[in-house]
């Protein structure tokens, strides 16, 4: 279930005004959002106590919106306030990215809801990202990328295509042939090598240390910054991974870094990898976080870095919850 915010204003304090208003706006956010009788639950209006004339559920009871709950309520007399405006939310039985309708010089009162909004989340393998920024992207309902899968992608690539992931000329050679795409299903992330969707293959130990090593290679880096920045640039998103801050995108209005110790960072990977029916003894995980932690931060390309504006989060004793509530409530603050 989806909410569908929107906004009129009218002209003057006069019924067929505010009949033709109600009507505009909510046929605008039905065709916007492919709405019909079956899948829309409930309107809420509210609107500025300068609008007496005529109750705004009336005027959408009248427009042939009665198959779902109808409701009004008004808004208190707040200072620099719009005029005459009415506020709606829709409630609907959507899977698709809410298209919110704003008419007739009506604005957004939360800026987060309509504004396009990049967030960039880095750190190091085991910190805690890839799941924080897929709960941080589901409560305020945008994307989120996951670029270290698209790393992931080249390795497996290499590895289907026979290439020695580790002899860079080969992988410049061959790099125009990997046809790696990022897909989204009910807004999860599906990763794509020729159309097939790998989102599982990639996750080995195997495909970790692969796409470490291939993804300091610029060739590499070149083709998969210019996916993750087309990908932001037309999204609202959540985008971790280790240049996020300081490289893909700079300008990204939130920035996060964050880090845990080795230690710690190790177990939670053995508990992930558990899930797989992936079992290695923790030195062995350890040992391969290390590895990468100086492969990732000592590249020659974008290495892992903590931004000079990203604000970093210790997260070696807070849980997954614990860190998205932090950076929700520092967002929230912001916007
Ligand atoms: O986050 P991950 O473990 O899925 O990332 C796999 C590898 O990809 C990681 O060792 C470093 C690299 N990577 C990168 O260089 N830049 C990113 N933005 C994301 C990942």
């Amino acid at each position: 279930m989806k909410a569908i915010r929107g906004a009129t204003t009218v002209e003057k304090d006069e019924a067929e005004n505010i009949k033709q208003r109600v009507k505009e706006l909510l046929t605008e956010i039905k065709n916007a959002n492919n709405l019909n009788e079956d899948n829309m639950i409930f309107i809420l209006f509210s609107n500025t106590a300068d609008i007496r004339s005529f109750y705004p559920a009336k005027a959408a009871r009248e427009a042939g919106f009665f198959s779902c709950a109808l409701y009004s309520s008004l808004e208190p007399e707040i200072e620099n306030s719009l005029n005459r405006c009415i506020r709606v939310m829709v409630l609907a039985d959507i899977s698709t990215e809410p298209k919110h309708i704003y008419l007739h010089n009506a604005a957004a009162l939360r800026k987060d809801l309509t504004a396009h909004i990049n967030i960039a989340v880095d750190g190091p393998a085991g910190s805690g990202k890839s799941t924080v920024s897929e709960l941080i992207a589901k409560r305020l309902n945008i994307l989120h990328l996951d670029t270290g899968a698209t790393y992931r992608a080249v390795a497996l690539a290499c590895k289907k295509y026979k290439i020695d992931f580790s002899d860079e000329h080969q992988v410049r050679a061959n790099i125009d042939k990997f046809n790696i795409e990022i897909k989204y299903l009910n807004n999860k992330q599906s990763t794509m090598l020729d159309k097939i969707d790998v989102s599982d293959m990639i996750r080995t130990p195997e495909m970790s240390l692969a796409a470490s090593t291939v993804s300091a290679y610029k060739c590499v880096r070149d083709k998969m910054v210019e996916l993750q920045r087309k990908f932001a640039s037309s999204n609202s998103c959540i985008l971790d991974g280790r240049d996020i801050g300081s490289n893909v995108l700079p300008d990204a209005q939130f920035k996060f870094f964050l880090t845990a110790s080795a230690e710690i960072r190790s177990k939670r990977r053995m508990a992930e990898n558990q899930t797989k029916n992936i079992n290695q003894p923790f030195d062995i995980v350890l040992a391969d976080i290390m590895l990468r932690d100086k492969q990732d931060s000592m590249r020659k390309f974008a290495p892992l870095v903590c931004a000079d504006d990203a604000i970093k989060i210790d997260t070696s004793d807070m849980g997954i919850d614990e860190v998205a509530d932090k950076i929700l409530k520092i967002i929230q603050e912001k916007v």
